[in-house]
C-alpha cells in the first residue's frame, strides 16, 4: 500500500502549528514557483519553517522558500504556504498533500492555489493570469491518486465529486475583481503532470488535443484532497513561458522564475481583490 498519513499525525502536525500561532485561518493560500512574494504583505505573521513541524515535508526546489506564514491580509486571518511540496521531489502523494490535511483540520473553508504553468493555448503570452475553471488529472490517470488509501471517513466520502473542484461563486468573484482592476483574467483548463522533465513537443501537441490551456507539475493533487474535505477552491495559473508545440524553443526554470517577477503583482491583487469581498 502507499504510505498515507492517520488523522492523528494530521493532528500532530495542527497541535504543533496552534501552540505557534493564535491565528484561527479561514482561507489558505499555497504560493507557486517564482510567487513567493505574496506571503512577504502578510500582516503581523506568525512564521512557522517546514523543517519545525513534524512529518511536514521541506521543499527542495529553488524558489519555494518552505514556511507557513499565518497572519492577516485584507482583513482575512490566512495560512500561506510559502513553498509547496511536489511529487516531483520524490515526496508520497499523501506528503504532497499533507498541508491541505492539516488546513481542513484547523478549520479552513477556502484554498487559493496558485502555480507556475506552461501556456499550451496559443493565444497565452508569458505573464499572463488564467483562472483554473477545471483541470485535467493525468497523474491520477497513471494511478497517483492522493486519496488511494484508507480513505479519512472523518473529513469526506470514498468517492468524491469532483464535478465542480473550482468554486463557481470564487471564480465570478475572481472575474468581478479582474474587471475592476483593469486586469486581463485568462480561463482554462489546468493540466497536472509530474514532471520534473518539461514537456516534449509531442507531449504538447497531445495536451492541447485532449483540451489544455495550461500545464504544470502541481495543483491538482492538492485540489483533490481539498474537495474531499468540501473545502471551496480558486485556483490561477501563472502563465511563465509558452509551450513549445513545435520544438522551436527550450524551457527553463530560471524562465520560470524570471516570469514569476511579472505574474507576482497581478496575482497578489486578484488575491487580495477576492478576499476583501469574502
Ligand atoms: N510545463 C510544465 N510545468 C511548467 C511549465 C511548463 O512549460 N512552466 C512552468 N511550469
Amino acid at each position: 500500500m502507499l504510505p498515507h498519513f492517520s488523522l492523528e499525525q494530521v493532528d500532530e502536525v495542527v497541535n504543533a502549528i496552534r501552540a505557534r500561532t493564535s491565528v484561527r485561518p479561514r482561507v489558505s493560500i499555497i504560493l507557486g514557483s517564482g510567487l513567493n512574494g505574496l506571503a512577504d504583505s502578510i500582516e503581523k505573521p506568525d512564521i512557522i519553517p517546514f523543517g519545525a513541524l513534524p512529518y511536514f515535508p521541506v521543499s527542495t526546489v529553488l524558489g519555494h522558500s518552505g514556511r507557513l506564514v499565518i497572519g492577516s491580509l485584507e482583513g482575512q486571518s490566512v495560512f500561506v504556504m510559502q513553498g509547496r511540496i511536489h511529487f516531483y521531489e520524490g515526496y508520497s502523494m499523501a506528503e504532497v498533500t499533507l498541508p491541505v490535511r492539516v488546513m481542513q483540520r484547523l478549520g479552513v473553508e477556502i484554498l487559493i492555489v496558485t502555480n507556475a504553468a506552461g501556456g499550451v493555448n496559443p493565444a497565452f503570452v508569458p505573464g499572463d493570469i488564467m483562472l483554473i475553471t477545471d483541470n485535467l488529472n493525468l497523474i491520477g490517470m497513471m494511478g497517483q491518486n492522493p486519496l488511494i488509501g484508507p480513505n479519512m471517513d472523518e473529513i469526506g466520502p470514498r468517492f468524491p465529486d469532483m464535478s465542480q473542484a473550482y468554486d463557481r461563486a470564487l471564480c465570478d468573484l475572481a472575474r468581478g475583481v479582474a474587471h475592476q482592476e483593469n486586469l486581463v483574467l485568462r480561463e482554462g483548463v489546468y493540466a497536472g503532470l509530474s514532471g520534473p522533465s518539461f514537456e516534449s513537443p509531442a507531449d504538447l501537441r497531445f495536451l492541447r488535443l485532449i483540451g489544455t490551456d495550461s500545464v504544470g507539475m502541481s495543483t491538482v493533487p492538492e485540489v483533490i484532497v481539498a474537495r474531499h474535505g468540501g473545502m471551496r477552491v480558486l485556483g490561477f495559473s501563472g502563465i511563465s513561458n509558452k509551450a513549445n508545440l513545435d520544438g522551436s524553443t527550450v524551457t527553463t526554470h530560471a524562465e520560470v522564475m524570471e516570469a514569476g517577477k511579472l505574474i507576482t503583482p497581478k496575482i497578489e491583487k486578484l488575491i487580495r481583490g477576492v478576499l476583501r469581498q469574502l
